[in-house]
């Protein structure tokens, strides 16, 4: 446990304004700080900071706390991590009372710390290691960018950990994932040979490591395993790097590789970072809109590069704020982030994402690739394919303007019909429509009107099936089977009723 005599005294120390002002920018007026919300979205001003009572009170949403609060809040660590992460930064060190400090789970800090010593292992035989030098220096990468991204290398042969750790650490190494168990209860070293990236999690903490091969060997990289402390579908490579770049710009770069954010790091993009392994996933978009509001994709030119941004615009829907925004950028066919930036320097990276496409633009012309939006059956296709991202759009603001942007693009007059089609209700969906539209629509159809012409339906009484299958049953079953046909219609029978031509 946390001493709360502690935690007093810490919130004695510590001023809330300063706390605050580090990460968001405070006007002051009076006695107090004011700035627009950070956990709710507003245009003007409604959050302030009282330096006389240290608390932060936001008028607009409610929200208040003292200096602990606002760092859990704001950065979402659970309460025992904001107190260390505040203590950090008024320089003192928390002080603990009774066992239990690391009760929820004793092997934590010191499988980091394990991860730590093996870093500074790796680091200094990346030093004496000429084979490994050339490579680094062959790709470009500078001595300051090897020491801001701490990378190392892990020579050749089985038992090298063995001369750093002593056998009590054996656990530890293989809970971390640095050691592995062999035939015969022996134990062998699973980083062999390689080039070691430093993963670290957002304290900065060592927890995993990517490795790539310099001979070509299969696989080019192998990553730690999930371990207590590595959950490689959670971790982004590089943020903790990127962390104040990304509060400076308001912006993060995803690439899709660590070499790429590294490179772009070094070449004046330190907002950059890469998700682990290969394809990003929500949890990484998450933790990445919580940092901030403008995200932007850098996606590869070619076909796996296409299915990936696919995939970021299906998980960035359902997170996406009214504020948020997420740009997808399209590199050349054959270039990656690092080859761009080396080949064409960084003015053409940063030309090429002001350059990119903002998700609803995107999911316009994804959807729409390829049809023909003059033909009926094409738009049926094209609503079809958006309907899906329609539906999972969170923020109500892009949602309406993407339903707005639909409706141009198939040339849909009535965008509440639109909406209704993909689900959201305005008014009375049509199947239950009041009986009048059933009578009076029945009544003109059979007269061989508007529905006639357009439905291919029986021109006249005479004509008319055998009952039940009376014109407005055929109408009804072409809705539910081509519900795009419904919006056709509705549109066509309001201009046909205003201009009196079926009254
Ligand atoms: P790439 O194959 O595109 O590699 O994999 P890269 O980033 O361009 O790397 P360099 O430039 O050849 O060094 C993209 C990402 O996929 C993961 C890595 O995270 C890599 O950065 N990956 C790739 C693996 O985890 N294992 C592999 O064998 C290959
Ligand atoms: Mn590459």
């Amino acid at each position: 446990m946390i001493s709360q005599t502690f935690i007093r005294e810490l919130l004695e120390r510590a001023d809330i304004y300063e706390v605050v002002n580090r990460r968001v920018p405070l006007q002051s007026k009076g006695a107090n700080g004011w700035a627009c919300c950070p956990f709710h979205n507003e245009k003007s001003p409604s959050f302030s900071v009282s330096r006389d009572k240290q608390i932060f009170h936001c008028f607009g949403c409610g929200e208040h706390g003292n200096a602990i609060g606002f760092i859990m809040k704001y950065e979402n660590l659970p309460f025992p991590d904001a107190v260390e992460k505040l203590a950090q930064e008024c320089g003192v060190k928390v002080v603990y009372d009774g066992k239990s400090t690391f009760n929820r789970n004793p092997e934590k800090p010191r499988l980091t710390d394990i991860m730590e010593r093996a870093q500074k292992y790796y680091r200094n035989r990346f030093l004496d290691n000429s084979a490994a030098q050339k490579y680094i220096k062959d790709r470009g990468l500078t001595d300051e960018t090897l020491e801001k991204f701490g990378i190392g290398f892990a020579p050749d042969g089985w038992h090298n950990l063995d001369s750093v750790f002593s056998p009590d650490d054996r656990k530890l190494l293989i809970d971390a994932g640095l050691q592995r168990e062999g035939n015969g209860g022996s134990f062998y070293d699973f980083f062999r040979n390689r080039l070691m990236f430093p993963i670290r999690n957002i304290r900065g903490q060592i927890i995993a490591f990517s490795a790539r091969t310099m001979i070509g060997e299969e696989p080019k990289y192998i990553n730690t395993g999930d371990t207590p402390i590595f959950t490689k579908g959670k971790e982004v490579f590089g943020l903790y790097e990127a962390r104040r770049s990304i509060q400076e710009k308001k912006r993060v770069i995803v690439v899709e590789g660590q070499m790429d954010a590294i490179q772009l790091s070094q070449a004046g993009f330190g907002e950059s970072c890469a998700p682990l392994g290969t394809a990003i996933r929500s949890e990484h978009v998450e933790r990445l809109l919580k940092m901030t509001d403008h995200i932007i994709f850098s996606f590869d030119g070619d076909t796996a590069g296409r299915k990936a941004a696919l995939r970021a615009m299906d998980i960035c829907l359902p997170l996406l704020e009214d504020a948020q925004k997420a740009v997808f950028v399209f590199l050349p066919e054959g270039e990656d982030p690092d080859s761009l930036v080396k080949n064409q320097g960084p003015e053409a990276f940063e030309k090429l994402i002001s350059q990119g496409l903002p998700l609803s633009s995107y999911l316009i012309e994804s959807t729409s690739r390829g049809l023909d939006l003059s033909i009926l059956e094409d738009k049926g296709a094209f609503l079809d394919a958006a309907a899906p991202y329609i539906r999972k759009t969170k923020s109500v603001l892009l949602r309406d303007g993407l339903i707005e942007r639909i409706a141009t693009a198939a040339g849909y007059k009535d965008t509440d019909q639109l909406a209704r089609y993909f689900g959201f209700e305005k008014v009375a969906p049509i199947a239950p429509r009041p009986s009048g539209f059933r009578n009076g629509a029945s009544a003109r159809f059979g007269k061989g009107g508007f529905g006639a012409r357009r439905f291919n339906t029986p021109s006249s009484g005479k004509t008319l099936p055998p009952k039940p299958e009376t014109p407005i049953l055929v109408l009804l079953r072409n809705f539910l089977r081509y519900p795009q046909l419904a919006l056709e219609f509705e549109g066509a029978a309001t201009e046909h009723l205003s201009s009196g031509e079926l009254g």
